[in-house]
């Protein structure tokens, strides 16, 4: 082992030590860091980015709880900011690129060593550069606060978001676990016990930012952008100061921008039924159903009562999921 890499290895064991630790839905230990749950695979990917990343103004981020419709933002923003260079057309990159290839995580391209490289690397990439991330919004890194950068975030119902969560978890589990009962999960999520959570916290993070800072952060919805996405694109793109012109808007470049990022497009393309990303997760897994209120084929009325509890406990500001 380098002798840097070593040097890292002792840091980042040094600075998970004196941690509060908790067993996530799997076997990975999950460290309660600066507020939010963070997965042990994920620590040193996030301490590197709040350390060296570097927001350019024209950035934009699109952040996220996990399954709340990342994929599909991510997708919808790298095809709005790039038009102009890309039309929707036989040879767009998302036909042949999922969207967490063309807008990477901060954190997980901060994960691992060389540092240089990586900077290198980002600092190559055609600007306006996009970028996703789980992370909390207190727990962004300075630079993107301080720069003119824009963050977009997208927020789901937790019902849904949970169980599009917990059937993702035993999908994509290593095969050496059992299979996770969807009580066993309702249990750590309601504690707030999950990667990047408490989801509640997550949420109200970046709404409050949203309602200070209103040219910085705007805070999305899964449902409404399912219910009305020609109205999204339009809202996306003027708040990141890309507004559609008359002649856009006559041509039908909204509408092509929707239909090539829609769930029923994206889940039939060849590169989304195949291969992995990420951390070997096979990218089919990535588009489920893509409905809203499938919570409802999954829960007890038992169950509907433990969450609704700790949503009315938690959330406080009923207006978020309103
Ligand atoms: P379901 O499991 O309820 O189907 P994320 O991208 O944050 O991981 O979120 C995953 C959820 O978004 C999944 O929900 C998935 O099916 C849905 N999804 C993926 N692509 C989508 C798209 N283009 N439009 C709408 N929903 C999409």
């Amino acid at each position: 082992m380098a002798l840097t890499e070593g040097l890292q290895a002792y840091e980042k064991e040094k600075l998970l030590l004196p941690l509060p630790k908790e067993r996530g839905w799997g076997s990975r230990h999950l460290y309660l860091f600066q507020h939010f749950w963070c997965p042990s695979t994920h620590f040193q990917g996030v301490i590197n980015f709040q350390n060296h990343f570097k927001a350019k103004d024209s950035d934009v981020i699109v952040a996220s709880f996990p399954k709340s419709g990342t994929t599909w933002l991510k997708a919808l923003t790298f095809s709005i900011v790039n038009r102009k260079r890309f039309s929707c057309s036989d040879n767009h990159p998302l036909l042949t690129s999922n969207s967490h290839e063309l807008v990477p995580f901060l954190d997980f391209i901060f994960h691992g060593d060389n540092i240089q490289h990586k900077l290198s690397y980002l600092s190559n990439i055609t600007e306006p550069r996009v970028f996703g991330t789980h992370i909390q919004f207190p727990s962004l890194s300075n630079s993107i606060k301080e720069s003119n950068c824009k963050i977009l975030y997208i927020c789901r119902n937790p019902f849904d978001a949970f169980v599009s969560s917990w059937t993702f978890f035993n999908k994509t589990k290593s095969g050496s676990l059992h299979e996770l009962t969807i009580e066993e999960a309702l249990e750590k999520y309601c504690k707030g016990i999950v990667g990047f959570g408490p989801t509640w916290e997550h949420m109200l993070g970046y709404w409050k930012e949203s309602i200070a800072t209103p040219n910085k952060v705007l805070f999305l919805k899964y449902e409404e952008l399912k219910e009305d996405a020609n109205f999204y694109v339009r809202r996306v793109a003027e708040f990141l100061d890309c507004p559609f012109t008359e002649e856009e808007e006559s041509n039908g470049v909204i509408e092509s921008i929707r239909n090539l990022c829609s769930f029923e497009k994206m889940k039939i393309l060849e590169v989304n039924k195949s291969g992995t990303f990420d951390r070997n997760i096979e990218k089919k897994y990535l588009f489920r159903k893509g409905e809203i209120g499938d919570w409802v084929n999954y829960f007890s009325p038992a169950m509907t009562e433990k969450l609704s509890k700790a949503i009315e406990e938690k959330l406080g500001y009923k207006e978020i999921l309103i």
